[in-house]
């Protein structure tokens, strides 16, 4: 079969590492995707926000299965245009993916069905979210631009003076364009953040291994936030009563929810949670992998990704075995130096070869005018290593780091330290 993977970034690269062990699949070409997965899948220079020009190659080159990772095209309805022309798709359509292309909707969502998540106002005006801001007088306030907004759309406020700037920023100047249009202002949660991607086809949930992201620039949690600088898997906060207790309250209750507003999710939905005094709730869900998380739980997989993701699209997960590795995986991503603030590309970049249990997923690269893979993003790789325990899956992910050639690179050192400090108070 011929298979197409929308997306250009390390969890594409993930996604089409797993895929490559399908003996189903004849050749895999990524659209657009980059320079250092070029060994991996056929790269075809179209963007994956130009639904047209993705429809046309699909029809053009007879693609019997489409994999639609990114965000943007979901909720652009890539999938539902691919469908429109007889292209399977692994991916929700849009009517689904507004789930995460609106945060009111999410949040009226889960006020409506009584799913556990910060409690909430939305505004349509900067006026009245100011006014709010002023009459209530809590900080931190959280406030977060309704649409899309590259993960970046969420401030967390610790003074009036703060809060009211992010809300000009999104509501005046537009900093994210129509996305800042709408917002919402919510409750400030405290606890443990865990990151669940879990597959649906609309009706049963099958959650994968749960992660831990490191969303901040630089060791101890502090900078700004970026896509992701690490992840490890599993999360030693997610216990299996956690588990049992987000399948109860929040997993089978969303995916209900979905279905029964007439719009039944199928692809991989992704639950950002944090373990709350108050039990589990949700901080946002993404109609997608999330991106570093993909990176550690893939590999750590054991099914064949093709079969389940063809189960999802098919409406056969309740009879299809998705199962993972007892493993422990690191993933620590190299970023280009400034990321994710300002940041220079063009750096000549070299990585590790793969082994059975170590894997490099390139983000960021180009082939410059000399012929030379070059870095060509913010994030650039992502360096995975899967052992028996977290602690050695953290030092070999360390030691295979050191091999990637970046010159202006960073990456953070402590990827993995909370939670191998949980998991030794524990015992
Ligand atoms: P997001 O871009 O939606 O992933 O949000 C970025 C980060 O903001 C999350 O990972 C949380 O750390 C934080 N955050 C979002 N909502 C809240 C909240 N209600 N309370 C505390 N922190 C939050
Ligand atoms: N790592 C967070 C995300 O993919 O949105």
């Amino acid at each position: 079969m011929k298979v197409m993977v929308v997306g250009g970034g390390g969890r594409e690269h993930a996604i089409i590492k797993k895929l490559k062990e399908s003996r189903e699949i004849s050749v895999l070409y990524a659209l657009p995707g980059n320079a250092g997965m070029a060994g991996d899948a056929v790269c075809v220079p179209i963007g994956a926000k130009d639904i047209d020009g993705i429809v046309a190659f699909a029809q053009k080159e007879g693609i019997d299965y489409a994999v639609v990772a990114p965000d943007d095209p979901l909720v652009l309805g890539a999938v539902d245009r691919l469908n429109e022309v007889g292209v399977p798709c692994f991916g929700p359509n849009a009517a689904a993916a507004v789930i995460e292309g609106s945060k009111i909707f999410s949040k009226n969502l889960m006020k409506k069905y009584g799913i556990p998540t910060a409690s909430y106002e939305t505004f349509e005006s900067a006026g009245a979210a100011i006014a709010y801001l002023k009459e209530k007088n809590t900080f931190p306030a959280v406030i977060k631009a309704d649409g899309l907004a590259l993960g970046k759309g969420v401030t967390i406020a610790g003074s009036l003076e703060e809060a009211v700037e992010a809300v000009n920023a999104m509501m005046c100047d537009r900093v994210f364009g129509e996305s800042g249009a709408k917002v919402v202002i919510e409750e400030f949660l405290t606890g443990p953040e865990v990151s669940v991607l879990a597959f649906t086809d609309g009706e049963t949930v099958k959650p994968m291994v749960s992660s831990m992201d490191h969303k901040r620039a630089r060791d101890g949690d502090e900078g700004p936030n970026t896509g992701g600088m690490g992840t490890v898997a599993p999360n030693p906060f997610y216990t299996e009563e956690t588990a049992k207790e987000c399948m109860e309250k929040i997993f089978l209750p969303t995916v209900r929810a979905m279905k029964r507003e007439g719009r039944p999710f199928r692809g991989c939905l992704y639950f950002g949670l944090m373990l709350t005094p108050d039990g589990p709730k949700v901080i946002e869900y993404n109609c997608r992998f999330g991106d570093p998380e993909t990176q550690v739980v893939l590999p750590l997989l054991k099914s064949d990704l093709f079969t389940v993701m063809k189960a999802v699209t098919e409406g056969r997960l309740a009879e299809t075995d998705v199962e993972f590795s007892s493993d422990s995986a690191c993933c620590v991503v190299v970023a280009s130096s400034g990321y994710p603030t300002s940041y220079q590309t063009g750096y000549p970049l070299t990585v590790p070869k793969d082994t059975t249990r170590d894997f490099t997923f390139v983000a960021g690269a180009k082939t410059d005018g000399e012929g030379r893979t070059v870095s060509a993003g913010g994030r650039v790789v992502g360096v995975t290593s899967v052992r028996q325990t977290l602690a050695e899956a953290v030092s070999a992910a360390y030691e295979r780091v050191k091999k990637v050639g970046l010159e202006n690179g960073y990456y953070r050192k402590d990827v993995g330290k909370r939670a191998l400090e949980v998991g030794k108070n524990k015992g």
